[in-house]
């Protein structure tokens, strides 16, 4: 798989929706440091440089149609929780897609899709994964490979291992691959089923996630039985519980 490796741009996803489509899909556009880093909705993401593994990596899926599109999100969920659990790591997916190990988010994924017609042409798959910082101790509720394992990790084997388990499931990646990618991402979704403690709306409430949409909205029932659903932004996690 061709890489690009950059030193530093403002954000990998962004570098990659500017650049001309490349000649062979899938390929990766990584930087040792962003200076505009993007994380979902209006966040940022920030990082030391050479510290961490930043990338997007770039596909053309087959058919999947527009409403449809949050299993790419799984898809891509799904091989970094891999990757991550090749470090023996307790890696989970917690809603929409962030990656947790001991209930401390190790990486994030900002997905950015064009769309033609009524499927995904093309998708940009953003990748911050946490690997030599320091960050466990500090108010962040975040961890790095590092913090897991007790050593350095190289980045770029790292990198390769993503790479390895995307090309191994890449078949998954269409209409008769949904249903084992559901499968396996409610079977390792963060208090999936379980009684939580939700925020929305500034109000508190318990719920259990029963559903996360093929749209990507995320299901819960409430105490009373009745079901909700919400789309991110909308919805908080309340870790106390
Ligand atoms: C999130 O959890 O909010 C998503 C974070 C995604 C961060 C990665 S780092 C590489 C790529 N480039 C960006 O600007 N963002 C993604």
């Amino acid at each position: 798989m061709t890489i690009i490796e950059l030193e530093s741009t403002h954000s990998t996803n962004t570098y990659a929706a500017k650049l001309a489509p490349q000649p062979d899909m899938p390929y990766i556009i990584r930087a040792d440091f962003q200076d505009l880093g993007r994380g979902q909705g209006d966040h940022s993401w920030e990082s030391e440089p050479k510290k961490n593994l930043l990338f997007s990596i770039v596909f053309e899926p087959k058919h999947i149609p527009v409403d449809k599109n949050f299993f790419v999100s799984k898809f891509i969920a799904f091989c970094l929780m891999e990757t991550i659990r090749k470090y023996n790591a307790p890696a989970m997916i917690k809603w929409p897609n962030d990656i947790l190990v001991k209930g401390r988010k190790i990486a994030g994924i900002l997905i950015e899709n064009t769309i033609y017609g009524n499927s995904i042409k093309r998708c940009i798959s953003g990748i911050g994964l946490n690997i030599n910082q320091d960050i466990a101790n500090k108010e962040f509720n975040a961890i790095s490979l590092k913090e897991i394992t007790g050593k350095e990790q190289n980045i770029s084997v790292v990198l390769n291992d993503f790479i390895d388990v995307f090309n191994k499931n890449y078949y998954l990646l269409n209409k008769e691959g949904f249903q084992f990618i559901n499968k396996v991402y409610f079977n390792n979704l963060f208090k999936f089923n379980q009684s939580a403690l939700f925020m929305s709306r500034g109000s508190q409430f318990e719920a259990k996630i029963i559903d996360v949409r093929d749209d990507g909205h995320l299901v819960l029932q409430k105490s009373s039985g009745k079901l909700e659903s919400f789309s991110f932004g909308e919805i908080e996690y309340l870790f106390s519980k």
